[in-house]
């Protein structure tokens, strides 16, 4: 049975509260960080070894220094934009980067991976409504395109090697962990509700509305968003679903549920009393309509249900956490 996880991207935002999860519930942890974008100070449970997963020695002294049952992959750069500008880095990183890690694990008869996908695989939805994990896949950016090669390598890998592996499509991470001491901290931060949430604290620039021409009910994009918390309460079932289960599997992870960034900004106006007062900008390239999640599958395989149903809850939490940043 699992014992041993190393979590690599462990210091940052979804990685800190899987982190926190499993050293709660007894597993013996181990971050592996390149801090590029993550917090050593949110590391504050089990081991910690600094270190990138291009590095093929450094991944090796680690899986010979410590037995490992199953690896969880969060460390990628995962911005839209950047990863137009310089897509080699972005190939590199996610790509290599992980590939080389599957060779590491390889070597040391790791076979378990837990792999952060996102929603950008699908692209541009073909049609209206939910998307389910079939929804033909068609990446329109590197970050996207990234993620999507991780997974068919990791098909491959299972034929060949018999790596397990469960793929998660993240739909729009938000909030922090409700005890307060932990959550997202970015530089740059371009995410709608952590940006939302400090002009509400009257910190900085004025929040930009990306766009009032979509074909939405109010005109600006929807998304699903999906509490930090039950994307590690995922991971988790899905760790326990590798022990019995070999190959390939693939989950979308989001709330099943819409919201407009007009719908976002007057949920934070009411949790806050802030005015969060806005200005209306020009669309932002590659931002589609509308991304909704169908989470039926995650539902029946993995026995997963998002605990935080409410937009109003997930910034609620965040908020707490905004208001007192630990990093
Ligand atoms: N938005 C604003 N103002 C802001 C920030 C965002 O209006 O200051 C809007 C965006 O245009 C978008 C929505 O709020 O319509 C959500 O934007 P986010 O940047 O919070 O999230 P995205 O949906 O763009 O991105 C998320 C993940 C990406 C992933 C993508 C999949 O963060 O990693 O979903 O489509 F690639």
């Amino acid at each position: 049975s699992i014992v041993n996880v190393l979590i690599c991207g462990g210091a940052g935002y979804i990685g800190t509260h899987m982190l926190k999860m499993l050293a709660l519930r007894g597993y013996e942890t181990t971050v592996f960080d390149n801090l590029s974008t993550g917090h050593r100070a949110a590391v504050r449970w089990g081991r910690f070894v600094e270190g990138n997963i291009l590095d093929r020695e450094a991944l090796d002294r680690l899986f010979v220094s410590q037995h490992i049952d199953v690896v969880m992959h969060f460390c990628a750069l995962s911005q839209v934009g950047e990863s137009v500008r310089d897509p080699y880095t972005y190939y590199q990183n996610n790509v290599t980067g992980t590939v080389t890690l599957l060779e590491a694990m390889r070597a040391a008869d790791v076979n378990k991976l837990v792999f952060s996908s996102t929603a950008a695989v699908y692209g541009v939805p073909v049609n209206e409504g939910l998307l389910s994990e079939s929804h033909p896949t068609n990446p329109i950016n590197p970050y996207g395109a990234s993620k999507l090669m991780v997974e068919r390598v990791l098909e491959d890998a299972s034929r060949a090697y018999g790596l397990r592996s469960v793929i998660l499509r993240y739909f729009n991470a938000a909030g922090a962990d409700s005890e307060g001491d932990i959550g997202e901290s970015h530089l740059p931060e371009t995410h709608l509700i952590p940006n939302v949430l400090r002009v509400a604290q009257g910190i900085g620039e004025p929040l930009k509305v990306f766009g009032n021409d979509y074909v939405t009910r109010d005109g600006t994009c929807i998304r699903d968003y999906v509490h930090v918390t039950d994307l590690a309460q995922a991971h988790f079932q899905a760790m326990r679903f590798l022990e019995s289960n070999e190959g390939t599997h693939c989950f979308n992870l989001g709330s099943g549920k819409g919201h407009t960034v007009m719908e976002v900004i007057a949920a934070a106006r009411e949790i806050t009393g802030q005015p969060i007062e806005f200005v209306r900008a020009p669309r932002r390239a590659g931002d589609p309509p509308a991304l909704v999640a169908d989470i039926r599958r995650a539902i029946e395989v993995l026995d997963w249900r998002p605990e935080f149903e409410d937009v109003r809850s997930i910034i609620e939490t965040a908020w707490r956490w905004h208001r007192a940043p630990h990093y």
